[in-house]
């Protein structure tokens, strides 16, 4: 007997990518970043444990607020703040998505969107992208009490970016708002952060998980028109981001300089990577993230990823129902990449 709520019961819960704890691998299953952070977060750390965290921190965390308005060029008031930027969607989902209602979210993309929905007891709908990767009129279409729609951009799996006026051509056409899930937009060549001026109907979620090095500290934010800040407020736990990761944080996007330096970096080993996948006969997809998705004309890929595993190299293996199986492989540095591409060209040779 159980005193959960049905909709819960019922539901399997996300699963997280494979995170070791023991053990060596060559890590390249959920996108971090393979560099460490900017040698001014750990400094901001220091100095943010030295003042004693014997008191609750910003709610609002406006010494963030203020430098990202800044690196942004919006005003801090268009910026909330969250433990990671599933925290954001998980606010943005709570205060737009009630039982009942509708979230639509394109397929294949970020599974965490469908899990959100269910513990809302809400429907979620996914509109399929075409084969190219672009998204069809169908998903800014009408439908009953449909309140909130989701785009990864750049999407997970594919690495691939709908341009900015595409997206607002879909949110104006859209009947409700319309969340950018912007995770790895620094790695893009565009972003949609004006778009949020351009139309009320646009919101942008960002992380330090990805670009500025920082998974483990759980930082991301919204940007989003002021009376949307508000009653996402009114929605998140008062105190969702810990002193620590508020210094952090506002330490690591000050520092534009070590970002772009980063940013060149990844977007060098992409190449190279995208280079050997279709060196070996995948089929890469041209990516504008920090991963790159590889299907394959002819052969299953599991038996590699398994391989892959067995040589201590964790990348991330997905299927689709209607769309086929990949490897998602995240842009470490390029000695990761090149034992990955050895190992797998060993694997192709072996028949897995
Ligand atoms: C598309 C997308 N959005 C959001 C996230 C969440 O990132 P975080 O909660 O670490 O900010 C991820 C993480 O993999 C992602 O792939």
């Amino acid at each position: 007997m159980t005193y959960v709520r049905p909709e819960i019961a019922a539901m399997s819960g996300y699963v997280p990518g494979e995170q070791p704890q023991a053990g060596k691998f060559i890590k390249l299953n959920t996108n971090e970043n393979p560099y460490p952070c900017s040698p001014a977060v750990p400094r901001a750390i220091e100095a943010a444990v030295a003042q004693g965290l014997a008191r609750y921190p910003d709610p609002l965390a406006n010494a963030f607020r203020r430098r990202a308005a800044e690196v942004l060029g919006v005003e801090p008031d268009w910026i909330l703040c969250g433990n990671g930027s599933d925290d954001i969607l998980t606010i943005v989902t709570r205060a737009f998505v009630g039982a009942g209602d509708w979230l639509r979210l394109p397929y294949p993309s970020y599974i965490l969107y469908k899990t959100l929905a269910q513990i809302q007891g809400a429907n979620a709908e996914e509109v399929r992208f075409d084969a190219n990767w672009s998204l069809g009129d169908d998903f800014a279409g009408p439908r009953a009490r449909l309140r909130l729609a989701f785009l990864p951009n750049p999407n997970s799996p594919s690495g691939t970016v709908l341009p900015p006026s595409r997206v607002l051509e879909l949110a104006e056409r859209l009947p409700c708002p319309l969340l950018v899930d912007e995770a790895y937009a620094d790695f893009a060549d565009a972003n949609c952060i004006d778009l949020v001026k351009q139309s009320d109907k646009v919101m942008v979620s960002r992380t330090l998980s990805k670009s500025y090095a920082l998974a483990g500290l759980r930082f991301g934010f919204i940007v989003a028109r002021p009376q949307i800040v508000r009653e996402l407020e009114k929605v998140k736990d008062s105190y969702n981001c810990d002193s620590i990761s508020i210094a952090a944080a506002t330490a690591a996007i000050d520092d534009q300089a070590w970002l772009a330096d980063n940013r060149r970096k990844i977007l060098a080993t992409r190449d190279r990577l995208t280079a050997a996948m279709r060196g070996l006969g995948f089929n890469a997809v041209e990516s504008q993230a920090n991963f790159v998705w590889n299907t394959h004309p002819s052969q299953p890929v599991k038996p590699l990823y398994e391989h892959l595993k067995a040589n201590r190299i964790l990348v991330r293996y997905m299927q689709y129902a209607d769309w086929g199986e990949g490897l998602r492989i995240s842009v470490g540095t390029d000695e990761q990449v090149d034992a990955c591409v050895a190992v797998l060209e060993h694997g192709l040779e072996v028949g897995g």
